[in-house]
């Protein structure tokens, strides 16, 4: 595999790898200050992006590689009606390494089978966002001794948030975690989260109060309600600031919980939290650089040269993804490839199921 869009078509090996690698390189970046001269990173953020599109190029410059890329795809031939196709091809020919965001499911998936290089999915509409994950794991790792064996709540949004999809599937392989999931009835985790658990046969607590468990978590993983997700602008009304960690609700946590947040935050965490050292959130961001350090250096090694559409055993069949945030339903000429499992055919860019 030389393309990571969902850390999930990696070993656990290769993932602990590279959080090794990761731990290694925060004792000393400067030991890693020449290892992609001469080598270019296409950066393409077609959603907003802070934390994870400035840490991927802080990475490629403090490896010693250089960056190209745009964040507004209004400055692009995108705004000329060029395809994603067209775009992610001679994107792919400019750089050695392509780093997406796209708002639609899937969009990672369908660049890796035109870029001609590894392809790092920075977040692809509600889907995943494995980057994240691998933060999100080394700083677990880095407070907890590792990510075995320990209680995690995960609070508000967890319908749209792409975060809680792909570090709750990578948590599962860890084995022995226990989850809770607080939020409102109409932000219940995605269909797509739910489906994997079951299947897994992964017990998993829901509930609608923070105050009632939070004595119980080990980690709390908190999460902005996705305002640019709701198709009504009164319903993001409606879920907005129903959660709020602040120092009353974290009175009642243990000593050494450790309080994580993708961010950006809303309104969830009051900035009183900020200064508790149970609060984790900057430290996750800092690791951001470190991750993202490790899996370029990873994939290069990985890589060469070897062009791979990250399909794996997944068919082509004549339907239509259900799913109408997938990119298939957007991006004219995607072959539309399907796993088959138990009866059902499984979107390989989105993970919408359908009956066979
Ligand atoms: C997250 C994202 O983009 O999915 N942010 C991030 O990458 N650090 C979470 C969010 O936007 O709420």
């Amino acid at each position: 595999m030389v393309s990571l869009i969902d850390l999930n078509d990696f070993d656990l090996v290769d993932v602990e790898n590279v959080l090794d690698r990761a731990i290694d390189i925060k004792k000393n970046v400067g030991d890693f200050s020449k290892s992609m001269v001469g080598k270019i990173m296409g950066s393409l953020f077609l959603e907003p992006s802070t934390r994870t599109q400035f840490s991927f190029q802080a990475a490629m410059m403090r490896l010693g590689g250089q960056f190209l890329g745009f964040s507004d795809p209004q400055k692009s031939s995108f705004a000329k009606g060029e395809s994603f196709r067209d775009t992610l091809k001679i994107m792919g020919i400019y750089s050695d390494l392509l780093v997406i965001r796209h708002r639609k499911d899937g969009a990672a998936r369908a660049a890796s089978m035109f870029a001609g290089c590894p392809v790092i999915n920075a977040g692809d509409g509600v889907h995943l966002h494995p980057t994240q994950t691998l933060v999100d794991l080394l700083t677990i790792r880095q407070l907890k001794g590792g990510c075995c064996g320990l209680t995690f709540g995960f609070c508000g949004d967890l319908k749209f948030g792409r975060p809680v999809n792909s570090l709750v599937r990578m948590l599962c392989r860890y084995g022995n975690n226990r989850f809770v999931f607080v939020s409102t009835k109409e932000q219940q985790i995605s269909k797509f989260l739910r489906g994997f658990l079951e299947e897994r046969k992964i017990g998993f607590v829901e509930c609608g109060s923070l105050e009632e468990v939070i004595s119980s978590l080990d980690v709390l993983y908190m999460t902005r309600v996705q305002r640019e997700r709701f198709k009504n602008p009164v319903d993001y009304e409606n879920q907005k600031g129903r959660f709020r960690l602040n120092k009353k609700v974290l009175g009642a946590a243990k000593s050494d919980l450790v309080v994580l947040h993708p961010l950006p935050r809303n309104d969830e965490i009051d900035c009183e939290v900020d200064s508790d050292g149970r609060a984790a959130y900057f430290l996750q961001a800092e690791n951001g650089i470190y991750g993202r350090m490790a899996l370029i250096l990873q994939l290069f090694d990985e890589f060469k040269g070897r062009v791979d559409d990250c399909f794996g055993d997944a068919k082509i069949f004549n339907r239509v993804c259900l799913n109408e945030n997938c990119i298939t339903r957007f991006e004219v000429d995607l072959p539309q490839f399907f796993s088959e499992k138990n009866g059902y055919l499984n979107c390989s860019y989105c993970d919408e199921s359908q009956v066979l």
